[in-house]
């Protein structure tokens, strides 16, 4: 919770602007980083969730690489100073120019998601005079348990390369002669909070890397996504994610076999670290007696409510009113889906007030869009408070 005295100097900044603590983001980090470094796991940072210049300057001083979904993510990430050793990329639709581009960059694997990128990726190497190291993104027929708008890896998913292809065409892959198939991806989706869909996860990829070697493949690591979730319900209760135990899960149930175990971490990074600042522009009340609050932001900088019905925690950091009232908070935006919350308990609110919406580092900034021509969200820092 802001205290009164940091939300009142909250209002020097023109609302709606995205909040990040920086220090709660060096203290994830160095969670992460510290169990991680136990087990040797190598952790990358996935981009989308929030390429914030002074958020990727921290994440990359904690010595993370980065997962990217794009040209422009892996040109970012480069233009941020991460080494191209460290980036892996993948995305189930790469275009043309950006698979030239990560093959000039040298990066650590492109993770290919069908046989034809499988094929263009070889010939575009060729056309390089390269050798290019890739992963296999399987698609393992995962249920992560969690919002169906966010899992990936279930078979009907557009996501991966079915197993039963990867076995039909092993011989096929492994001809591919400018290709050094080195690893095995996969992500099975976003917010998985039943932390024994990652021991499931590890009975899946031991028995995809069995398989894998005895058809030939000489694999050197393996990435297995994503995917930690966080509190959205409780988020003071619970600022920094829990890695321990999912490495800890990771380490009691694959088995690696001397390879390399890869992450790729968007939301569990950043999430906490960021909350959207908006103010209270008008009240008022339907014919059906439901009180809204009309607020400054709306879904052009925060899609998650209308995209999944994602939940994120509300709060009135101004109003010094006793009295709770239940409320609905919209946005501007022209757009019937653009509620933040049904019925949120605040005390009284009017116009003027501040308003934080929690958890919004992750997918927030890095999803906004410019419908009604909004301008993007800039960014406040905990530092410059
Ligand atoms: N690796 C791959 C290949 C991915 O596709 C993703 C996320 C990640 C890693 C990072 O996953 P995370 O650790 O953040 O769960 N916009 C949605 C989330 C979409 C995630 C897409 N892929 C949301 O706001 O919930």
């Amino acid at each position: 919770m802001l205290s009164r005295q940091v939300a009142e100097k909250l209002r020097a900044f023109e609302t709606p602007f995205y909040l990040y603590d920086l220090d709660l983001l060096e203290q994830t980090l160095s969670s992460a980083t510290s169990v991680a470094q136990r087990y040797g796991y190598v952790l990358h940072y996935a981009i989308k969730a929030n390429s914030d210049p002074r958020l990727l300057e921290i994440i990359r001083s904690h010595g993370l690489g980065i997962d990217c979904a794009s040209g422009n993510e892996l040109r970012c990430a480069l233009e941020a100073g991460f080494d191209p050793s460290m980036i892996v990329y993948a995305g189930v639709g790469k275009r043309d120019k950006e698979i030239r581009y990560a093959i000039a960059q040298g990066i650590f694997a492109i993770n290919c998601e069908s046989m034809e990128e499988l094929e263009i990726v070889n010939a575009f190497a060729k056309e390089a005079g390269k050798v290019v190291t890739v992963a296999l993104r399987i698609n393992p027929d995962i249920d992560p348990k969690t919002n169906h708008c966010i899992d990936t890896g279930q078979a009907d998913s557009k996501f991966g390369i079915s197993w039963e292809e990867v076995l039909e065409k092993a011989d096929f892959i492994k001809g591919l002669s400018n290709l050094r198939v080195k690893g095995m991806h996969l992500h099975i989706g976003s917010q998985i909070r039943e932390l024994h869909v990652f021991e499931y996860l590890c009975h899946k990829v031991n028995a995809i890397v069995d398989n894998l070697s005895s058809l030939g493949f000489e694999l050197d690591f393996v990435d297995v996504g994503g995917g930690l979730g966080i509190n959205y319900d409780f988020p003071e209760n619970e600022p920094v994610p829990n890695f321990a135990s999912v490495f800890s899960i990771i380490n009691s149930h694959l088995k690696v076999g001397g390879r390399e175990v890869h992450f790729e971490f968007g939301r569990a990074i950043v999430a906490q670290c960021g909350e959207l600042i908006t103010s209270v522009l008008f009240n008022k009340t339907t014919a059906t007696g439901r009180k809204l609050v009309i607020v400054d932001a709306s879904m052009t900088e925060l899609i998650r409510p209308a995209l999944y019905g994602a939940y994120h925690s509300i709060e009135n950091i101004t109003s010094t009113s006793t009295k709770n009232e239940r409320y609905t908070i919209v946005g501007t935006a022209c757009e019937s889906t653009d509620v933040f919350d049904e019925s949120v308990g605040l005390p009284m609110t009017r116009r003027g007030d501040l308003i934080t919406i929690k958890s919004a580092g992750a997918y927030g900034a890095s999803m906004a869009s410019r419908y009604n021509l909004h301008d993007l969200p800039p960014s406040v820092y905990s530092d410059q408070l």
